[in-house]
């Protein structure tokens, strides 16, 4: 997915990463990106610290906010916003990695019944961070493949729709362009 956001970003492109935890895709987007304009947002206060020790010199804003309530200053200026959200549903703890689930805080793993709530807020969020004509790339599990393209491209702001597979062939990642 960091890939797929370096071939579509150009020398000062405004992008924001929401759900940012670590930091890794902005970290790995400022060092292999062409000098961007970068925020990263994440909500869990236990997170920040190490976003912010990660990304310290690259020049990344980092956000310590609810995605649903952050950056409202941004608003339709954002060319690229791209996110690896919560996605694994609440009664599918077993199928979760043990290494995961015996480690990772709930709020960085779980997202509702059908683990799409997080996919859900950021098509809202999206939709007005980004310009007309901005992208945004979200992570997805793989077998949310087709009810993820339905979710964005019957959201009504997005069109140009596609999913995307993984290194190893597995779908795992949605784009979209906010219609012009
Ligand atoms: C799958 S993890 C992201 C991992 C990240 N790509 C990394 O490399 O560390 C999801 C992240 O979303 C954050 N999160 C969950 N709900 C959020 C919300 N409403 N607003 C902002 N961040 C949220 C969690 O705290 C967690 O850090």
């Amino acid at each position: 997915m960091a890939g797929w956001c370096l071939e579509h970003v150009q020398a000062g492109s405004r992008v924001v990463e929401l759900c940012a935890g670590s930091g890794a895709i902005s970290r790995a987007l400022a060092i292999e990106g062409p000098g961007l304009d970068q925020w990263a947002l994440e909500l869990a206060p236990d997170a920040i610290p190490y976003l912010m020790t990660n990304l310290e010199g690259t020049g990344v804003r980092v956000v310590e906010a609810d995605m649903a309530d952050g950056l409202y200053e941004l608003d339709g200026t954002v060319d690229l916003v791209v996110v690896n959200p919560p996605y694994v549903p609440l009664d599918a703890w077993e199928s979760v990695p043990a290494d995961v689930r015996d480690h990772d805080p709930e709020l960085a793993v779980f997202s509702g019944a059908d683990g799409l709530d997080a996919l859900r807020v950021v098509a809202g969020v999206a939709a007005r961070l980004l310009r007309p004509g901005g992208l945004l790339a979200a992570e997805h599990a793989e077998v949310q493949h087709a009810d993820v393209v339905e979710l964005y491209a019957r959201h009504g702001r997005f069109d140009t729709v596609r999913d995307h597979q993984d290194l190893v062939g597995r779908w795992r990642f949605v784009t979209a362009r906010r219609v012009p």
